[in-house]
């Protein structure tokens, strides 16, 4: 194997720093694999994060001419780390006697679950940028890692997911239709968190609107919606066209049963359908280990949850709650449709199904009066025209007879008819243990 240019930033913040450092690069040096060795000075600098209070790092980048491979040079830095008393695993950002990080080798772009290469923020840093300025590093040359990276087709999509899995990373699907609010944003958080890789996908999927319904006036905000990506941590983002989507001789199509009659399904015949059909290419297309879908629309989490057992995808449907706005109202890309008045008018829901559930913990349990106390308090808003309101079980929403109930879930449907165009809005709520 031919020797390979690599960057290694090194820092320490604990003991006696600069002996650390010295020592790091004279053991790196004596590496069988590494050919030579020449290093920036040292700087000192401030910790980066969210660490706890700790003192100034001293810092600095090696370039070392190697011929080993990337994944061994990080073991011969983690070994070197734990040589100088650095104790792992270990929270994020804690004061270190040393800290070394591959930050380029050679031209590679590496994406696995223990090395990102580039380096994710080396540019943002000024105790690397600085070092590699000195080495004669030309910055603008080398290639920066801005999240999320935005793929438009399912080719592109391929060759990325292929790379996270053979870097053995697990992968977190949040599918959406864009116009991306907090209620999305708190998907992407929940997957960041559970996920080595996120993405996030946007598609206003026409398989899904039914012919009267707003496919076309669907809001659409690609820019906004990258911004709302990178701040929620996505690694990545599809937005395909819908020709990259469905080629022209597209014909196959995903039957939904039971789980998607009654509710929307009554109100939107095929829409269940449409869903189910776009959810499972993503699923196929991603091939993500778990996939994030809201409470919000209970009745979709409920089709897909079914499909997924149905087809058997091999992935982990998760349920994530409800965001609403500080009024109550549940956060919807459709909100903004809403005129002024109906916007106040429509934290009606969310009380009506508050006030249910009081109804429930104060020992109301027959399931068509605690039906009856959400029509009740939705009617004292003449703005607000009922589709319907419902008491299911909570989770694959199977209907309950009349009688005693011992939990479910209220859920909702309204018009909203007298702003910028008619807006229909969708709540629902567990009833509390
Ligand atoms: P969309 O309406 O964009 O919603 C994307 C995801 O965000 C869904 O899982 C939805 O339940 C969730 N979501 C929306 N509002 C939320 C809120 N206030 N709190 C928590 N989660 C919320 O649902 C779709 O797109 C599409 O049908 C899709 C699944 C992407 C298939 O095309």
């Amino acid at each position: 194997m031919p020797a390979i240019h690599a960057y290694v930033a090194f820092g320490s913040n604990l003991g006696d720093r600069a002996a650390h450092l010295q020592r790091a690069l004279q053991r790196l040096q004596q590496v069988p694999g590494i050919e030579s060795l020449r290093h920036s000075s040292f700087v000192e600098s401030a910790p980066v994060g969210d660490g706890p209070p700790q003192g100034p790092f001293l810092n600095g980048v090696a370039e070392v001419q190697t011929t080993l491979p990337p994944h061994a040079l990080l073991a011969v830095c983690k070994a070197l780390e734990a040589e100088a008393g650095r104790i792992l695993p270990a929270r994020r950002n804690q004061p270190r006697p040393l800290d070394l990080d591959l930050v380029f080798y050679g031209d590679a772009r590496i994406d696995t679950r223990e090395l990102v290469v580039p380096h994710r923020e080396w540019h943002r840093r000024a105790f690397v940028t600085g070092p590699l300025r000195e080495l004669g590093v030309d910055l603008d040359a080398r290639p920066r890692h801005e999240p999320p990276e935005l793929l438009d087709t399912p080719a592109a999509l391929a060759a990325r997911v292929g790379d996270w899995l053979a870097g053995d990373c697990t992968i977190g699907l949040v599918p959406t239709m864009g116009s991306l609010h907090d209620g999305h944003a708190s998907l992407v958080q929940i997957a960041r968190g559970e996920c080595d890789r996120v993405l996030a996908t946007i598609f206003v999927n026409p398989l899904q609107f039914g012919p009267n319904e707003d496919f076309a006036a669907y809001p659409r905000d690609l820019a906004g919606d990258l911004a709302v990506c990178r701040a929620a941590g996505a690694d990545a983002v599809f937005a395909p066209s819908v020709a990259a989507m469905y080629d022209p001789a597209f014909c196959s199509h995903v039957a939904v049963g039971a789980a998607a009659d009654g509710l929307e399904g009554a109100l939107r015949p095929g829409h269940f359908s449409g869903v189910a059909t776009v959810v499972a290419r993503l699923f196929a297309l991603s091939r993500a280990h778990r996939g994030y879908f809201g409470e919000k629309d209970a009745q979709q989490l409920a089709v897909i949850r079914r499909m997924t057992r149905d087809l058997g995808f091999p992935i982990r449907i998760v349920g994530c709650p409800i965001v609403r706005e500080p009024d109550g109202l549940a956060m919807s890309s459709r909100n903004v449709y809403l005129g002024a008045e109906d916007r106040r008018a429509a934290t009606v829901l969310h009380r009506a199904l508050r006030s249910a559930c009081e109804q429930f913990q104060r020992g109301e349990r027959d399931r068509d009066r605690l039906v009856a106390r959400v029509r009740a308090v939705v009617a004292t808003e003449p703005r607000a025209a009922l589709d319907y309101v419902m008491l299911r079980s909570a989770d694959d929403l199977a209907e309950l007879p009349p009688g005693p109930v011992d939990g479910g879930r209220l859920l909702v449907a309204a018009k909203f008819v007298d702003g910028k165009r008619p807006v229909r809005l969708l709540d629902n709520m567990v009833l509390p243990s």
